[in-house]
């Protein structure tokens, strides 16, 4: 069975062409699914959630990759740590899957074994004798980056330590250890996980597509339509913010116009700080501020953070507020979306900020996304559907990805 898998797994890859979409198996098959989860899913980081959604001892929260359930909780030391939903007993989900909350002890509802906030056994009905010491729930990788929550499924992750080291000095200004999620959004994409990826990785359709992004960012412009005008302008718009963030202290990276160039075979993680259009100081509809500054900002004028890892991670974050969006795989045609808006802890809602207008950007960008990754993955199901070509002004990030993700797979698959 398993040889009968890998010889599929092969023959899908061996169709695989560099510079072009990926063969039709790879967004629909349960083998290539399978694999999917296996070499990527499961053995890379996954961005979890924020640090301040679990802010105080005993408080956690609950994410499902694949067949397993993982208890994100702040210890009562304050440490954050990732734990097996699985009683050691007779193995039971402890906590609901998908969910939050708060608890001085974890309680297995069938017999009532009991956990303290770091996994350790510290009750067991019904036993005499025991030794509860070789019984805490499972630990999983769990490391932090400026109040981002990532785990890892892996025995032995791939290091995180240039992960950070790169985006630590992007993210840090913005805050994130002390903002709030002012409200969360589920979303059920009907597509396979590549082709969210896919689709976030070009702003080839943004033009038509997204009609408030691109009144806010530069991106939908590329190498063969940055005309002098608009050269002009982003020139204009980075150095009038340069002098302002390096008077600040703020890491500067992307100045051009397009998409910065991410990923590679080798890096799943970035980060890049870059101008927002002339007049705009945040990613909101008017492009005005939507809340008040968060973390180190002392002005408006900051442009944009952006950071994203693969497989399951994309950060916006403005001024005001920051959106970020984590995706799990749910199966090979379904991608499980939480899109999750964040502003200063001290943010007061209804006097600081208002969701009708600190929401619609993202919400309507994110809600046109989804719409175009399910219209593609039903032209990718006909029997019709045969690979494209990538443009390579337009979808060099695109034609990376996949160069990532068959590279990534293919070791892993050892095909
Ligand atoms: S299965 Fe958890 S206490 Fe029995
Ligand atoms: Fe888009």
């Amino acid at each position: 069975m398993k040889e009968a898998m890998q010889g599929e797994l092969s023959s899908s890859l061996a169709a695989y062409r560099p510079g072009w979409s990926l063969p039709r198996a790879f967004y629909r098959d349960e083998t290539v699914y399978r694999a999917d989860l296996e070499q990527i899913w499961r053995k890379g980081w996954l961005f979890a959630g924020h640090g301040c959604e679990i802010r105080n001892p005993g408080d956690w929260l609950t994410l499902q990759v694949d067949t397993d359930s993982i208890i994100v909780i702040r210890g009562e030391d304050g440490a954050v740590r990732a734990l097996n939903n699985v009683c050691r007993h007779r193995g039971s989900q402890i906590l609901p899957a998908g969910s939050s909350g708060s608890a001085k002890r974890l309680v297995c509802p069938y017999h009532q074994w009991t956990y303290d906030t770091k996994g350790a056994l510290t009750f067991c009905r019904g036993m005499h004798e025991f030794d509860r010491s070789g019984f805490s729930l499972k630990r999983v990788s769990c490391e932090m980056v400026e109040g981002l929550v990532f785990i890892s499924l892996a025995e032995t992750p791939p290091p995180f330590d240039s992960a950070r080291e790169l985006m630590a000095p992007f993210l840090r200004p913005q805050g994130f250890e002390r903002a709030k999620v002012a409200k969360t959004a589920d979303y059920e994409i009907h597509a396979n996980w590549k082709l969210v990826w896919e689709n976030n990785r070009e702003c080839f359709h943004c033009n038509v597509n997204h009609p408030q992004y691109i009144k806010a960012n530069w991106d939908h412009y590329n190498a063969d339509d940055t005309s002098a005008e608009v050269r002009a302008a982003m020139d204009r718009a980075v150095a009038r913010s340069e002098a302002k963030w390096a008077a600040a202290g703020l890491a500067v990276s992307h100045r051009e116009t397009g998409m910065t160039r991410f990923p590679d075979v080798d890096v799943w993680y970035s980060a890049n700080r870059t101008a927002l259009v002339e007049g705009w100081v945040s990613e909101s509809m008017d492009g005005k501020q939507v809340s008040t500054l968060m973390g180190a900002y002392r002005d408006a004028d900051v442009g944009t953070v952006r950071a994203r890892t693969l497989p399951n991670f994309w950060n916006h974050s403005s001024c005001d507020h920051g959106v970020s969006t984590r995706l799990l795989p749910a199966g090979p045609r379904k991608t499980l979306a939480r899109v999750s808006w964040l502003v200063h802890e001290d943010a007061v809602e209804g006097r600081d900020y208002d969701l009708g207008k600190l929401m619609p950007f993202w919400q309507l960008t994110s809600e046109q996304d989804w719409a175009i990754c399910e219209r593609q993955q039903r032209g990718v199901d006909s029997t019709a559907y045969e690979p494209g070509p990538y443009s390579t002004y337009k979808e060099y990030n695109v034609d990376a990805f996949v160069r990532w993700y068959v590279k990534t797979l293919a070791a892993g698959a050892s095909v």
